[in-house]
């Protein structure tokens, strides 16, 4: 019999492809990847058992989450489309590299995820497989099995004595993990429709939000995020932290038309109020401690990063490179960014660095100017040169 490793995550997709498979000759082993998701993993992991599955497992990758893939994306300032803080890309190299690890140690033949032949899951789980463990077989059920709709999943995993919660409607899909949370289908299939104000959960309808503003102090040192409001914090608690403190002003929400590796626009809606403050606050100590060329040209990168996570290229060389260059450019990126939450927004108001190059001095219009006006003239003569006509 054949050993596959199963990516899974208690919901219908995944425990209907236990007996699916196993009526295929293959014995399933589960892996449960709690990046908190929310769910009672030692629930999740009885489900899978009851479903048939020989052995499950449930590694708690929360912290990995933020530490190896949140914050060196944070550092690259990439949000995919300007918007979007890849929470949910980020999670899939993560669970398929830990997959790989299981199956060597459990010396499997294959690796079966749950996602669907339209999203970019697919693509950010296989890549990784393929890259890590070439040798092994890759199976994703849901793009070749027979069932047409949710309501025919529910009556064959009824058939096959998998224990079934959900109801046959499910209004939404919904990705959740410490770093955000995306929202789509049902009614948010209509670009025009807004959203209702049952899907959120991270964050607070903005109307009800304090009506006195929230300001949050972000500390970083070289470009890792260190602490709230003057206290350490490693960078989970940390995440969890700006997570409640934005979320409580209604912080951090993204409705959005992306658009799919696979040429698909879909509308998504996200959460993610630890996302929204940390990308602004970042920016803000860079602003104070970088030049202008360097701040230029790490924009470009930033949108070449968020692409590459975005579209399953994480377990790449440009990619690597790209760390590389941000952990360089961030060498000063040292100091306190002040935040005000105010009903849904989130705006700098203040920031300071022991290697800031803004002078007052220069800036000044006021006493104690030291910049020489008088070299401007001879400055604007020679920046127009090159575009006059010289006989
Ligand atoms: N569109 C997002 C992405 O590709 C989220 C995917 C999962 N979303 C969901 N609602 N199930 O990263």
């Amino acid at each position: 019999m054949k050993k596959v490793v199963l990516a899974y995550s208690g919901g219908l997709d995944t425990s209907c492809i236990i007996p699916w498979l196993k009526d295929r000759g293959y014995e399933i082993i589960a892996l449960v990847g709690d990046v908190g998701q929310g769910d009672d993993m030692e629930q999740v992991k009885a489900k899978a058992i009851a479903s048939g599955a020989s052995k499950a497992y449930c590694l708690d990758l929360k912290q990995e989450l933020i530490e190896q893939y949140a914050l060196p994306t944070l550092k690259a300032g990439a949000l995919y489309e300007g918007k979007y803080n890849l929470a949910c890309a980020l999670s899939r190299p993560l669970i398929a590299y830990h997959q790989v690890q299981v199956a060597k140690k459990e010396k499997a033949d294959g690796l079966v995820h749950g996602c669907t032949g339209k999203g970019n899951d697919q693509v950010r789980f296989e890549v990784t497989y393929r890259l890590q463990a070439p040798h092994l077989e890759v199976i994703a059920p849901v793009r070749v099995w027979e069932f047409k709709s949710r309501d025919e999943e529910i009556d064959y995993a009824k058939s096959k004595g998998v224990p079934v919660v959900a109801s046959k409607k499910k209004p939404y899909s919904i990705d959740t993990n410490v770093y955000g949370r995306a929202m789509e289908s049902g009614i948010l299939e209509d670009p025009m429709v807004e959203p209702p104000e049952d899907i959120f959960y991270m964050t607070i309808d903005p109307k009800k939000a304090p009506n006195t503003p929230g300001y949050v102090e972000v500390g970083f040192e070289k470009g890792i995020p260190v602490s709230v409001d003057g206290v350490k914090m490693k960078p989970l608690a940390l995440v969890l932290k700006l997570n409640e403190i934005a979320g409580k002003h209604g912080v951090g929400r993204v409705d959005m038309i992306e658009n799919r590796l696979v040429g698909i626009k879909s509308r998504e809606l996200y959460e993610n109020p630890a996302g929204t403050v940390l990308h602004i606050a970042i920016r803000e100590i860079e602003s104070l401690v970088l030049d202008r060329d360097s701040l230029r040209f790490k924009e470009a990168l930033s949108q070449k990063y968020a692409e590459l996570v975005y579209n399953g290229l994480w377990w790449t060389p440009l990619k690597a490179q790209m760390d590389a260059f941000f952990n360089k450019y961030h060498e000063h990126t040292t100091g306190v960014a002040r935040i005000k939450l105010y009903k849904g927004c989130a705006m700098p108001v203040g920031r300071k660095s022991p290697f800031s190059r803004y002078s007052d001095k220069m800036a000044t219009y006021g006493k104690g100017d030291t910049f020489d006006q008088s070299l401007a003239e001879g400055f604007i003569k020679l920046w127009t040169v090159p575009f006059q006509r010289h006989s």
